[in-house]
């Protein structure tokens, strides 16, 4: 018995180095990027045209960005809800797992704005499991994009994976623009961030 308390010990901390290691790694990852935007605010200079940008989120990150987009382009905003709530008991990162998978994704609600109203589109999501969260795959498997410009962007901790292929794969008809990623940040880089997402649409 002693010594399977020791192995469990070894083994919960052995978790937590690797996890403190990923997590400082990643903070000076994102140190890095940011020092990139540090700087004046840098304003919007491009004319994008008639803007919509359409999100989904899960806890906020992917609306957060979605907002600013909208704000700099006075864009119309469309959020992908799914019919029933996203259930974040403690294994669902499991379940989504098991689900992207399967791909068996959520029923979502299907009010879908008319893109041919618009000159650019905006496409955002959380990644999940290195891929698009689930809500994107039943948005992109309903739509057609009819060759409007099409511009897709992330949020994640640190890794995104294939989801901008996966993305590409999934749009039919999106004359796809240049992508943008964006990792969640502490507050001290809002600025920063805020910064990256103007630079980011100017080249569009
Ligand atoms: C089920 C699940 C899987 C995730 N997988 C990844 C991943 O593969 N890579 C990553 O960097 N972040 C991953 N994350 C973190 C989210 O992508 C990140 O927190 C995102 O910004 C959340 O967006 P939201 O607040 O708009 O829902 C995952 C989160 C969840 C819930």
């Amino acid at each position: 018995m002693k010594y399977v308390l020791y192995v469990i010990a070894a083994a919960v901390v052995c978790g937590l180095l690797i996890g403190g290691v990923h997590l400082f790694r990643v903070s000076q990852k994102n140190k890095k990027e940011m020092a990139q935007y540090d700087g004046p605010q840098v304003s919007l200079n491009k004319k994008l045209g008639k803007v919509l940008v359409v999100y989904y989120s899960l806890s906020g990150h992917t609306k957060q960005i979605a907002e600013i987009i909208k704000q700099e382009t006075n864009a119309d905003i469309y959020e992908i809800k799914t019919m029933e709530k996203v259930d974040t008991v403690p294994w669902f990162y499991m379940t989504l797992r098991e689900q992207l998978k399967d791909k068996t994704y959520p029923e979502i609600q299907k009010d879908f704005p008319d893109f041919s109203q618009y000159d650019m589109i905006f496409v955002g999501a959380p990644v999940w499991w290195y891929t698009m969260a689930t809500p994107l795959y039943s948005f992109l498997q309903q739509v057609d994009f009819g060759g409007k410009k099409v511009v897709p962007f992330s949020t994640q901790g640190s890794n995104f994976g294939t989801y901008f292929e996966d993305f590409a794969a999934q749009a039919k008809n999106a004359d796809i623009q240049l992508s943008q990623s964006f990792n969640n940040l502490p507050e001290k880089y809002r600025e920063e961030e805020h910064n990256k997402i103007i630079q980011w649409l100017n080249q569009l």
